[in-house]
């Protein structure tokens, strides 16, 4: 029988070293684009998707991710009692949006290891994989894009996004063969490679659907780039026994784990709103 995915695992143990102070004591995933957290942006796209349970993965004091999708009876009575109605709304919506779980990272290993603590939640079944960081703009949801690939070919799913060569060396980089629109079959798989030896334009966009068996290739991996278990050493030791896919997605991905993109992020989607857009732009045009 063919399976779907719902179930989303959420790396964000990271200590976002590139936006201190700002991270020091507030999760980097919780900073605010417009007005919500980096990480509402990133469960309302796994939800989209028919995700219904969700582990983030966590390091000591990031709690507050999970706090920011838990009800809050009192904060609704006092926004009742002053008519504030669409406040109301847009924090209700937050309490069943899906079930959401925690699981520590001891140690910041790299996204390879963090991926290993989600075994036990993700009890044998294929699941889906979204940085916690990353908000990836598109008419449809990206993990709605990959499962359906998964629901096709019953094998892992990278989203892939195009990038001008000389920045590829920043991502992971996939080299693969086209089977259709959009999609290729995977080929070789590479963490930051060296500059003067980039083999592919599609990167590594964020967004993953992966097969259980990544966790005994997980248990493989040796200690990669910038000395961490590196999920994609271990997507590569996985391409062994299964074909692994990539779909160069239709939408936009916003990393805000760096100072220029967070704000550029805001700009871009605040200019998108109807209550801030227009008075954001002509703002903009005066400076
Ligand atoms: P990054 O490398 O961008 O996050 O990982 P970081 O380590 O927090 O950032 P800097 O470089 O220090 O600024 C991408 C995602 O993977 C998670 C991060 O939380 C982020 O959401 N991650 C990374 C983990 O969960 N564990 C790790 O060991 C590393």
């Amino acid at each position: 029988m063919k399976k779907k995915i719902t179930k989303a695992v959420i790396p964000a143990a990271g200590f976002g070293t590139r936006l201190l102070p700002a991270t020091k004591a507030q999760p980097k995933e919780m900073l605010v684009v417009v007005d919500k957290p980096v990480i509402q942006y990133v469960v309302e796209e796994a939800v989209a998707s028919g995700i219904t349970d969700i582990l983030i993965i966590i390091s000591e004091g990031k709690e507050v991710l999970r706090e920011h999708f838990k009800q809050d009876l009192e904060l609704e009575h006092v926004l009742e009692q002053k008519g504030k109605s669409e406040e109301l709304n847009a924090i209700k919506s937050l309490n069943h949006l899906a079930n959401i779980h925690l699981e520590y990272q001891h140690e910041q290993k790299g996204l390879g290891d963090a991926i290993s603590y989600a075994e036990k939640f993700v009890n044998g079944e294929p699941f889906a994989v979204l940085l916690g960081d990353t908000i990836i703009e598109s008419e449809k949801s990206l993990t709605l894009q990959l499962s359906e690939v998964f629901e096709q070919y019953q094998n892992p799913v990278i989203a892939l996004q195009e990038v001008p060569l000389s920045i590829a060396h920043r991502y992971g980089v996939f080299v693969g063969e086209k089977i259709a629109e959009r999609l290729f079959k995977g080929k070789e798989l590479v963490e930051k490679p060296a500059k003067d030896n980039i083999p592919s334009n599609l990167v590594f966009a964020g967004r993953y659907v992966l097969t259980p068996e990544i966790f005994d290739a997980i248990r493989k991996t040796k200690l990669g780039v910038n000395n961490e278990i590196q999920l994609t050493d271990a997507i590569r030791i996985l391409m062994n026994e299964q074909s692994v896919y990539g779909l160069a997605f239709d939408g936009e991905r916003h990393d805000v784990g760096n100072k220029l993109d967070l704000i550029k992020t805001n700009l871009l989607l605040g200019l998108k709103r109807k209550d801030i857009g227009e008075e954001l732009k002509n703002w903009l045009k005066t400076i």
